[in-house]
């Protein structure tokens, strides 16, 4: 029997008012407040930080994100540090300071002074100065989290921009926050990339909630495998013992007729977790290897890693199958290419989806790349009146007394895709008349066209 989606299930987060887009922000501020009075103040300088705030779950995309990434104490004080002139600039003025003996600003608090900006740039002996006041070991301890391969910079959430190359030190380099990042931090927004004419996919949505989507008890309960991925696998990989025997990522296999819902699937799982879900089409990618696709490729994995994109291929077996021919070194090079494409899917730690409508076309060997392989199957005539309750009910049209969906459900063999597009075509009949009504004769007739659209014909 089929089964509607559980509506116990988070949804999306609704979006926020700019009060509470501020509140996680506004707290980390205030916590660089008290750790700059902390420094400054003889009495406590060499006492313990204050703690960070806690993270809140709906404190706004920069709590979001700290929480996400799972940043410590140190880095989000670097973190907070580098977005500060951008957000309250103020707030860095102590350090406009000058030593009364020297004239001079104080050497140990780094900084630039910018040529419009009136303020303080912090720099990372700024951030160190912070961190560790003038404690010698505590200093070179804490150099390692804004090294370049540090997490912080190696994850583009800082940079640390050396403005004259040559013999300034390099703690000298401008702290900034990564450009990639900014704008997800300040609004939550800015998880596109921009637009760029090779860059081989797209993002994906839907308007349809989890409510909505109609699925068998068994694919049901395997998506649900997927949904305790996303929301444990950081967890789990916390654990030593379990991140060197499980590896990073999930691939999976979606499979099945056209319009089974397998797009949707994918949308809908970006949507509860508040990923976006980024599509590729394998078909367009493998047809046209050029000098520039495996570069573009690249950037794609890079940016789905950083920013927790959900990866959809769709056309599957166009990547699978290609392998095994071999006619030309064109041929050769794809080749080449598509092992390439394979390794970065293997080694990418986030979700992977691959979708197809063809299974059968697909080498069995590439099974074992997957961790599931779930069928969206045609249907049943039980899948199909719920599909048809949920597609006819709007305040638009009326439906006259005549239609039974019980027995439309029963007597046609249709999807959910095939059933959307019945929809359209009684709404535009409907649409059309004086008084906006749907007879069975006008859904019948709408899914003798979807059949014969699909090579098939009404009984
Ligand atoms: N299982 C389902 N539950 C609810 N609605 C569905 C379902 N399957 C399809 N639909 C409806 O049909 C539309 C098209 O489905 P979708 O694009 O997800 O199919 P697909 O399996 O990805 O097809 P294809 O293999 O052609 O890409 C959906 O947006 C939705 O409106
Ligand atoms: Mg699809």
């Amino acid at each position: 029997m089929a089964k509607r989606a559980p509506s116990s299930r988070p949804e999306a987060p609704s979006p926020e008012t700019p009060q509470r887009q501020a509140t996680g922000l506004a707290r980390e501020l205030d916590w660089l407040q008290a750790i700059i009075q902390h420094r400054f103040n003889p009495a406590t300088a060499q006492d313990a930080l204050p703690p960070p705030p806690p993270l809140k779950a709906g404190d706004g995309p920069y709590a979001a994100v700290c929480a996400t990434l799972g940043l410590v104490a140190e880095e989000r004080l670097i973190l907070i540090l580098a977005l500060t002139p951008q957000v309250a600039p103020e707030q860095l003025d102590p350090f406009l300071l000058r030593n009364q003996a020297t004239g001079r600003p104080f050497t140990e608090f780094g900084g630039l002074t910018g040529q419009v900006h009136a303020g303080f740039l912090p720099t990372a002996e700024t951030a160190l100065f912070l961190l560790a006041g003038r404690e010698l070991e505590l200093r070179l301890h804490h150099r390692r989290l804004l090294a370049p391969d540090g997490r912080l910079a190696a994850s583009g959430l800082i940079e640390l921009d050396l403005l004259r190359q040559g013999d300034e030190p390099p703690l000298s380099a401008a702290l900034r926050p990564g450009a990639a990042w900014l704008e997800r931090l300040l609004s939550g927004d800015g998880t596109e990339p921009r637009p760029t004419p090779g860059f081989p996919a797209t993002p994906v949505t839907t308007a349809l909630s989890w409510e909505d989507l109609v699925l068998d008890p068994k694919t049901l309960r395997q998506i649900g495998t997927i949904q305790a991925w996303l929301r444990h696998a950081p967890r789990l990989m916390k654990d030593p013992a379990l991140a060197r025997r499980l590896k990073p990522g999930y691939r999976c296999l979606f499979h099945g007729p056209p319009g089974t819902g397998k797009t949707l699937t994918a949308c809908l799982l970006g949507k509860m977790n508040g990923r976006p879900v980024y599509r590729v089409d394998l078909s367009r990618v493998v047809s046209k290897w050029i000098g520039e696709t495996e570069k573009n490729l690249a950037s794609l994995f890079d940016q789905a890693q950083h920013r927790d994109w959900i990866l959809f291929f769709d056309e599957a077996e166009s990547l699978f199958s290609k392998r095994t021919e071999t006619r030309s070194s064109n041929d050769r090079s794809a080749n080449q290419q598509v092992a390439y494409l394979l390794q970065r899917l293997e080694d990418f730690p986030g979700l992977a989806i691959l979708a197809t409508n063809h299974r059968s076309h697909m080498d069995e060997a590439f099974d074992r790349r997957f961790q599931s392989s779930i069928l969206f199957p045609t249907p049943d005539a039980d899948a199909r009146q719920r599909l048809w309750q949920d597609s006819l009910r709007n305040d638009f049209f009326r439906l006259a007394e005549d239609v039974d969906l019980v027995r439309l459900a029963a007597d046609h063999v249709l999807t959910g895709g095939a059933i959307t597009n019945v929809l359209r075509h009684v709404c535009l009949v409907a649409a059309e008349r004086p008084e906006p009504v749907v007879t069975s004769a006008d859904l019948s007739r709408a899914i003798r066209e979807e059949l014969q659209k699909e090579g098939r014909y009404a009984a």
